[in-house]
């Protein structure tokens, strides 16, 4: 799968290392890796060796922790691609489906392709009876995310047959069930959440209008799936679909790394992603709109965003990537406006609250010069809200949409011959090695 991307005569970076012990400085030839997009890499892998060195970058703001194909984001132009095609367009002319399969099998698919991929998602819907009793055992107010951090974990307990990573007909099945059944293991959390019934899949359904079906219909009277929602949704799941190696990917690489079964992994992942500075941030963006209130306090809130001993942030604000305009945000905010339109929202305080708050916000100098932007998640809180999604569901979704990046960047990981287990190093600052004190010795 690694064809090399080093060009046979590549460059080497020439660095002297002192380490400050008797031998004096320490020269080594990095090589310098081009990929085909991107800044230059340093490939630092013998520098350990070389020089008694490790290398120091918390929050990994300069490292590459692996070799990929599947997406690429240029976060000072405000670039997202997808195997090379543009966000805006696969937004604009893709579907969700047809996303998830460009991630996992490098192209987009032909209609043949499509079909065959299309009912073999279809038949994986329905979830194995008995983990239905999974439920049961959380609380009624359990948060959604709680719920299928550990379903999904207990997949592995339910399918067996597709637990085996180094098998790639198993890896291939158990990443259909998990694209699959998010949507059912996510709307079961949210019936058991209500105290409603369990609706089951319905496979003539598409991705989107199933996940809406299982959320919203009941038993005891017919249910029809609003287009205008369905569509809108469609567009969030590929927006959120994959993005490089954020932090939640990042974990499920790594608990891949160990050769982890593949439901452990995107569990994990989904562990990951429910923080607010991640995903969990959609749901934070609309708790802030309620605590801000009305549009008269916007400005006594942007004075604690930027007051650096109040810990305070503005949800949906800023990213570690972006440095210009979140595309996502782009594509979202106009889907965001014309959802509005379509659903004939013309006064939702909360809705006008944010509008308001963007455009203050835009104008600031303080979010001028660091460069915040509003992100995905601003618009996609305001969106859900729009379209009757529940709060606490909003970063169950997100979990829904990246399940198909997460499962590509797991896929490419464990077909990369050079991968090895994840094991970084440290800084160590405690206590130098020191004898045991007997109890009664110790001062207080
Ligand atoms: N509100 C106020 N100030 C902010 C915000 C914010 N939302 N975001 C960053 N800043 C400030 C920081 O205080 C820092 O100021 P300083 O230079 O004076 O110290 C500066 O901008 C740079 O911010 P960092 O925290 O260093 O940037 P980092 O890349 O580590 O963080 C993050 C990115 C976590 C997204 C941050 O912007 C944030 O917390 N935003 C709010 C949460 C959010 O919306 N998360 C969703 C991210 S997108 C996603 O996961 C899909």
């Amino acid at each position: 799968m690694t064809e090399h991307f080093l060009e046979e005569d590549y460059d080497l970076a020439h660095l002297e290392v002192t380490p400050g012990q008797p031998g004096g400085s320490k020269p080594v030839d990095l090589p310098i890796l081009h990929g085909t997009m991107g800044p230059p890499v340093l490939d630092i892998r013998l520098l350990y060796s070389e020089t008694d060195c490790f290398t120091y970058d918390p929050g990994y703001t300069s490292t590459a922790s692996c070799e990929s194909k599947i997406t690429f984001i240029d976060g000072e132009k405000g670039v997202l691609l997808h195997r090379g095609y543009p966000i805006e367009e696969l937004a604009e002319r893709s579907t969700f489906l047809e996303v998830a399969y460009l991630l996992m099998e490098e192209d987009l698919p032909t209609e043949e392709a499509f079909r065959w991929f299309n009912q073999s998602i279809t038949l994986h819907t329905m979830v194995h009876e008995q983990l239905r009793n999974f439920y049961s055992g959380f609380r009624r107010d359990a948060h959604p995310m709680a719920i299928i951090v550990g379903v999904v974990g207990a997949l592995s307990a339910f399918y067996h047959d597709s637990l085996d990573i180094h098998d790639a007909q198993q890896r291939l099945i158990a990443s259909h069930r998990l694209i699959a059944k998010m949507p059912t293991i996510a709307a079961m959390a949210y019936k058991y959440s209500i105290g409603q019934p369990f609706i089951y899949p319905q496979n003539d359904l598409s991705y989107a209008e199933n996940l809406i079906y299982m959320m919203f219909a009941t038993p005891a009277e017919p249910y029809k799936v609003n287009p205008i929602v369905a569509k809108a949704l469609d567009k969030i799941l590929i927006l959120h679909a994959d993005h490089e190696q954020n932090a939640s990917t990042s974990t499920v690489r790594l608990a891949g790394s160990t050769g982890a079964n593949p439901f452990a992994c995107i569990a994990a992942g989904i562990a990951c992603l429910w923080g607010p500075a991640h995903g969990g941030a959609n749901e934070a963006v609309i708790n802030m709109l309620k605590k801000i209130g009305h549009k008269d306090r916007i400005s006594e809130y942007l004075k604690r965003a930027k007051d650096k001993n109040d810990p305070f942030r503005l949800m949906g604000f800023g990213h570690r990537v972006y440095k210009n305009y979140d595309p996502r945000a782009t594509v979202l905010r106009k889907a965001c406006q014309e959802v509005l339109a379509e659903l004939g929202y013309k006064h939702e305080p909360l809705l006008e609250l944010a509008m308001e708050l963007e455009k203050i916000a835009l104008e600031d100098s303080y979010f001028i010069e660091k460069k915040l932007y509003p992100n995905v998640d601003f618009y996609s809180g305001i969106i859900f809200k729009a379209m009757g999604i529940p709060t606490s569901m909003f970063t169950v979704l997100f979990a829904v949409a990246r399940t198909a990046g997460w499962i590509a960047q797991w896929l490419e990981m464990i077909g990369d011959p050079s991968q090895k287990i994840g094991r970084p190093r440290q800084l160590y600052t405690g206590h130098t090695q020191r004898n045991y004190t007997p109890l009664d010795q110790r001062k207080p």
